[in-house]
């Protein structure tokens, strides 16, 4: 095969880059722009990559100048290239921000804030918190015994049931883990760890599988307060919960204790709250049952101890007046906006 001579190959070259100036010089739409860097600059079948296959017929002592002239014609006809981009594109940017009223007045930017519940959580713990209760967290996978057995609920009692729980998988002969169904796991959790005297109080999401409805969710909040004293009666149990339920609800608040069963509590209550002439059950409470205290290693002839445990949701509900509780996980920001 005879070798390309070198003028050929530079006539070419002149050739395309005369071509490829004329046609960018004349580009004044985005579709002709990219129409013409398809033809010049195109990475498969562009007359740049042709002129290339010729670059490869040159005779061997002619490929160094050869070479040369290809990228100085490439250099080109890419600034070329680019300078009519500038042009088309780079035009339409302008005008979309020449379009852009500067003067005019501002829309109000609207800030975002917590949710309902955080702030409630929020609002609960800095209440108790001036009670002289301190927050404490718990996990929320637990096993059997912080969620049943130690709050003396045996293995044939009914809230154990696998219906009405959410138990995780685990490996064969594993001990059985499940999601929280209560918060009253991290009562055991904090008495294992700690000595008395104790205040706590622990907010966090719990787990049941029911059904969803205006006041049911699969998973919902629950406060769970902890007091173990020297001492403590259904007196300070109650007076406790009056001053959470007037600082957060208002001062007219009532509470008023049903008798109830629990466990892990004896005397237990129902615990209702009335304000603006409507009672809510709000969850439940009592003596900590002597039993209990054995579990965690105190001597329930030395010290007594009251726990509660009310719906978060149950006490955001009453204090926003919101009557369905799917609201508040529906995420829609005209519900949200509200608070
Ligand atoms: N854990 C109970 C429930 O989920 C509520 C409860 C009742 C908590 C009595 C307590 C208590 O601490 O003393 O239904």
């Amino acid at each position: 095969m005879t070798a390309v001579p070198l003028d050929s190959f530079r006539r070419e070259l002149e050739r395309l880059l005369a071509d490829a100036e004329a046609a960018l010089a004349g580009v004044a739409d985005p579709a002709s722009l990219e129409a013409a860097r398809v033809e010049f600059l195109g990475a498969r079948s562009g007359r740049l990559k042709d002129t290339q296959k010729s670059l490869g017929g040159l005779a061997a002592a002619d490929k160094p100048e050869g070479g040369r002239r290809f990228n100085e014609a490439k250099n080109a006809i890419t600034a070329c290239f680019e300078a009519a981009q500038v042009r088309v594109v780079g035009g339409a940017a302008t005008a979309a921000v020449a379009a852009i009223d500067v003067t005019l007045p501002g829309a109000p930017l609207r800030l975002g804030h917590l949710h309902p519940l955080t702030h409630t959580i929020r609002r609960v713990q800095e209440i108790m918190g001036r009670l002289g209760f301190e927050s404490v967290d718990g996990p929320e996978v637990e096993d059997q015994w912080h969620n049943f057995e130690a709050l003396a609920i045996s293995a044939e009692h009914p809230a154990r049931d696998p219906l009405d729980n959410f138990y995780l998988a685990v490996a064969r002969g594993a001990d059985p883990l499940l999601l929280r169904s209560q918060t009253s796991t991290v009562q055991i959790r904090v008495m294992e760890n700690r000595e008395p005297p104790l205040r706590i109080v622990s907010l966090g999401r719990v787990y049941r599988p029911d059904t969803a409805d205006a006041t049911h969710y699969p998973m919902f909040h629950q406060v769970e307060g902890l007091l173990v004293e020297p001492g403590t009666t259904m007196a300070h149990l109650k007076s406790v919960l009056r001053l959470f339920a007037s600082s957060f609800l208002g001062g007219d608040v009532r509470v008023r204790f049903r008798p109830s069963f629990f466990p892990f509590t004896e005397p237990s209550v129902e615990v209702d709250m009335e304000w603006g002439g409507r009672w809510v059950e709000m969850g439940g409470a009592g003596m900590v049952d002597p039993a209990v205290l054995q579990a965690v290693g105190y001597d329930p002839d030395a010290v007594s101890g009251f726990a509660f445990g009310l719906g978060v949701e149950r006490i955001a509900a009453r204090r926003y007046g919101v009557d369905d509780i799917r609201d508040f996980y529906r995420n829609d920001v005209r519900f949200l906006r509200q608070f």
